[in-house]
């Protein structure tokens, strides 16, 4: 497993927002976390991205046990988060974000400068890879469509050296062509051998993309189902308790 975390529980003062999660990544597999309103995926990621520290459990990456305190070890060890809101600087470029805080430089008379034009090369690279489309590496993110940023979001994923790529409702605000094209982008980091978290309500793209789906209810990890083995309607039954529901009535 790329990634496994047992037993993890997350409290809020007097809420359980995870109680005993048990939940794993493969290589180059795209795991689906589904769940309704308040069930718990937020707190999960954000516990595997080092933004949270559980209360109890084990968290594993690569077979090594970790212990996340900031969002910055988690990268280290080889994860990366793409949030909803992205995080990526509007008013500078596609280069300037992909290499926030990791340019390349190189010593000129002892001196560490800028190398600009591997950035460069680098970022055509990347966007190559993926398959995205921007109007020029020199534009400003801030200029360009919900599926341009996130293209350039997980670019900077993989030019991080992400191995595992969380990422959190990334179609929920894209028009449908963008919406094919971000599923696209998933389909292409699996192919790379990259592991992806994929958080969505919508369950059509879940079937499209994910091997494996996880289903959260009540803050805890109630079931994990092969993509291909199962239906909409059990995992919709699972997200919704329905199944709980015709067990206590049998
Ligand atoms: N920082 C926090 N402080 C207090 N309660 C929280 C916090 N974050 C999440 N919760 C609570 O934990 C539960 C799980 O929330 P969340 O992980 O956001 O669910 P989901 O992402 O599945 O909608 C909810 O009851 C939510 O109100
Ligand atoms: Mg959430």
């Amino acid at each position: 497993m790329v990634f496994k975390m047992s037993g993890i529980v997350k409290r809020f003062g007097g809420l359980t927002a995870l109680n005993h999660v048990d939940f794993e990544v493969a290589d180059s597999e795209v795991m689906a976390l589904v769940g309704d309103n308040g069930a718990g995926k937020s707190t999960l990621i954000k516990t595997m991205s080092g933004a949270h520290t559980p209360d109890e459990g084990e968290i594993r990456m690569l077979g090594e046990i970790v212990r996340f305190r900031s969002p910055q070890d988690a990268w280290q060890s080889g994860i990366a988060t793409i949030y909803q809101e992205l995080a990526l600087a509007g008013k500078m470029t596609v280069v300037d974000n992909i290499f926030l805080g990791r340019e390349i430089k190189r010593p000129r008379f002892g001196i560490p400068f800028l190398d600009l034009p591997a950035m460069r090369k680098r970022t055509a690279e990347l966007l190559d890879q993926l398959d995205v489309h921007v109007p020029s590496i020199d534009s400003w993110v801030e200029s360009m469509s919900g599926g341009q940023r996130q293209g350039v979001a997980i670019a900077r994923a993989l030019n991080m050296d992400a191995r595992l790529i969380i990422m959190d409702e990334p179609t929920a605000a894209l028009a449908v062509a963008e919406v094919r094209k971000v599923l696209d982008f998933v389909v292409r980091l699996r192919r790379q051998g990259k592991s992806v978290v994929l958080i969505s309500h919508n369950i059509q793209d879940v079937f499209e993309v994910s091997d494996r789906i996880s289903v959260m209810r009540h803050g805890r990890c109630i079931a994990v189902r092969e993509t291909r083995k199962t239906t909409p309607q059990e995992i919709i039954g699972l997200i919704t308790g329905a199944h709980e529901v015709r067990a206590a009535a049998s």
